[in-house]
């Protein structure tokens, strides 16, 4: 087992009427992914926070030791210049810059008093292929895919040299092969020598790629666990989760709405001209007395246009299609 390249003790943070983190203890051993778990509200995003100095140092108690020696981030550019990254999952990436500016962004290579975009674009290049994205260094972020532009993120953190590469729910917007494409990386960097934290709801992925999972419920460390060993499996991460044995994530439920189609959509269609494009394609659905309807999906699915776009909020979409409240159009 490696060393500790980063300890975090006894941190206390509190926020008007909550205490956030509650005299948490963390450590994470150099090269290795450190999977943080526990449910919404546990206190996983606040404890990177104060690691990265988005929370600063004096607004919370306790001590942080990067390779032991104690760090007092003021502000989270101090943590960037000491080798910390943090990437969030609603992504920091300017949607109007292309892929070689954004990852150069406040450390452009100056040629003299100007820029010089060959090298710029050279170096994104290199930093592209270390992530395995193959994309012209031109492109402008916001003409790429949620995936592709969580590997821009992680290039420029690679770039930049990372020690210790935070991601939060990294997958939570995508789809599965885009997440198996980033689990892979992570394991390649890890494999190269960059520490890891993955925050994930996602249990079966921080089990198959973490090598310590450290638990937290309501603001305390419950437990870190050698994910290498037998008994770190679901059942035993979510007992710990949320403190009691649950046996069935999704208990049955009795159906209990009647037959009477309350609310009906038939071919419905959305279509937005900015974009150029079909937002929603022939969605029929019903929902009868009483009933709760789920919509599901990930990022850009078409979830929010579809409820808005039915309760008569298109927002500049061409709609089609029909709705029926009790059986009347
Ligand atoms: N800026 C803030 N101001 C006030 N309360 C906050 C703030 N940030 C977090 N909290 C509270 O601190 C607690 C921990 O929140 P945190 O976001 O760290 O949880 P989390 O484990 O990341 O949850 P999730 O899985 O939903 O992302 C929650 O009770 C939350 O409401
Ligand atoms: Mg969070």
């Amino acid at each position: 087992m490696s060393a500790p390249i980063l300890e975090m003790r006894n941190i206390t943070k509190e926020f008007p009427g909550v205490k956030a983190l509650d005299d948490v203890n963390f450590t994470v051993n150099e090269g290795e992914i450190h999977g943080l778990v526990g449910e919404n509200g546990a206190g996983k995003s606040t404890l990177m926070k104060v690691l990265s100095g988005v929370h600063s140092y004096g607004s919370y108690t306790g001590d942080i030791l990067l390779r032991g020696e104690t760090q007092e981030y003021r502000h989270i550019s101090e943590s960037e210049r000491a080798g910390i990254a943090i990437i969030y999952q609603e992504l920091a990436l300017i949607p109007e810059m292309s892929v070689y500016e954004n990852i150069f962004l406040g450390h452009e290579i100056t040629n003299g008093l100007t820029i010089d975009w060959n090298e710029t674009i050279k170096q994104t290049a290199e930093t592209l292929a270390r992530v395995g994205l193959d994309v012209n260094p031109s492109v402008k972020i916001k003409d790429l895919g949620v995936g592709k532009q969580q590997l821009v993120e992680i290039a420029k953190a690679l770039h930049r040299n990372v020690k210790v590469l935070i991601l939060d729910e990294p997958t939570a917007a995508l789809n599965e092969a885009d997440s198996e494409n980033l689990l892979n990386l992570l394991r390649e960097q890890r494999d190269q020598g960059v520490t890891c934290i993955l925050i994930s709801h996602k249990l079966k992925e921080v089990i198959g790629v973490a090598d310590t999972i450290t638990v937290l419920r309501d603001g305390l460390t419950i437990c870190t666990l050698d994910a290498h060993k037998g008994e770190v499996a679901e059942p035993s991460l979510i007992k710990y989760m949320v403190g009691r044995e649950i046996n069935n994530i999704y208990p049955d439920r009795e159906h209990k709405c009647s037959a009477e189609v309350a609310f009906e959509v038939k071919d419905w269609h959305a279509y937005d001209p900015r974009l150029g494009r079909e937002l929603l394609k022939d969605i029929n659905f019903n929902v009868k007395k009483g009933e709760i309807i789920g919509l599901a999906g990930l990022m850009g699915a078409g979830r929010t246009e579809l409820a808005l776009s039915v309760f008569g909020n298109a927002a500049g979409y061409r709609v089609s299609g029909d709705i029926f409240v009790q059986g009347k159009k």
